[in-house]
């Protein structure tokens, strides 16, 4: 898959996608994620890309030109003339989910246009964007950080980024269900033991316990997951919708 991050502050990402599984992925050659910096293609002479915003009100709004001179010089990049999904991050937009990111990590490429102050000039979102995606209800301070989260969360998922060992199929939002609490050496630490069942070998016992496990936590912080699960209304990938 093929990112491209449209923003102003290209140094916002540097540390969180560039260790571990998504720096693996990107050696890989499976992901490349390219920041460009929207200020470079500012117009005026002092590199500006905000300005006030008509009819009053708080904050800068972030002009169009620079952002629309960006993203075309952007598309001119990609080998194939697609018009690529657009995700722009706003409070305002669709809640993220597994659902989302699974549909995103089938896409080769996508484009990321990151707001900043009050957010975008609404005549980029009429043209440029094709999803409004919110990570939360809460107001971060700009779509940088819920654009790293969104690219963690495509990028596992994409075929060969996640060893065998660490199958997404296995997890919470997967099966529907929170997931099990894990342990690991040592079996007792600090006279903190080690649930027995796990010890056993009984593979049978084994998943029956974290299967309630599962329900009991599931029950406590999300109801709502037991209700949704209930309808059993599933994608193609086994994935509650
Ligand atoms: N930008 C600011 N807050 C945000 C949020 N909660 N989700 C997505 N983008 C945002």
């Amino acid at each position: 898959m093929e990112i491209k991050v449209l923003t102003l502050f290209p140094e916002m990402f540097k540390g969180p996608l560039d260790v571990s599984i998504i720096k693996n992925a990107q050696e890989k050659g499976l992901l490349t994620i390219e920041y460009i910096n929207i200020r470079d293609f500012s117009n005026s002479k002092h590199k500006k890309v905000d300005d006030y915003p008509y009819g009053g009100g708080a904050g800068m709004v972030m002009t169009p030109q620079p952002i629309f001179d960006c993203y075309e010089k952007t598309l001119e990049k990609f080998k194939d003339s697609i018009k690529p999904r657009t995700i722009y991050c706003t409070p305002k937009g669709k809640v993220f989910n597994q659902q989302i990111a699974l549909e995103l990590s089938k896409e080769k490429h996508l484009v990321f246009i990151c707001g900043h102050y009050e957010g975008v000039d609404q005549r980029v979102i009429d043209e440029l964007v094709t999803d409004e995606i919110s990570i939360g209800d809460y107001v971060l301070t700009g779509g940088e950080l819920p654009v790293a989260v969104i690219i963690d969360a495509i990028s596992r998922l994409i075929p060969g980024v996640l060893g065998q060992d660490e199958s997404y199929q296995e997890e919470s939002f997967y099966s529907g269900l929170l997931e099990y609490p894990h342990y690991t050496r040592p079996e007792n630490f600090r006279g903190l033991t080690v649930p027995s069942v796990l010890l056993s070998g009984n593979h049978k016992e084994i998943a029956n316990w974290r299967n309630q496990k599962a329900m009991e936590v599931t029950n406590k912080r999300r109801p709502d997951l037991i209700a949704r699960m209930k309808n059993k209304k599933r994608d193609e990938n086994n994935i509650l919708l």
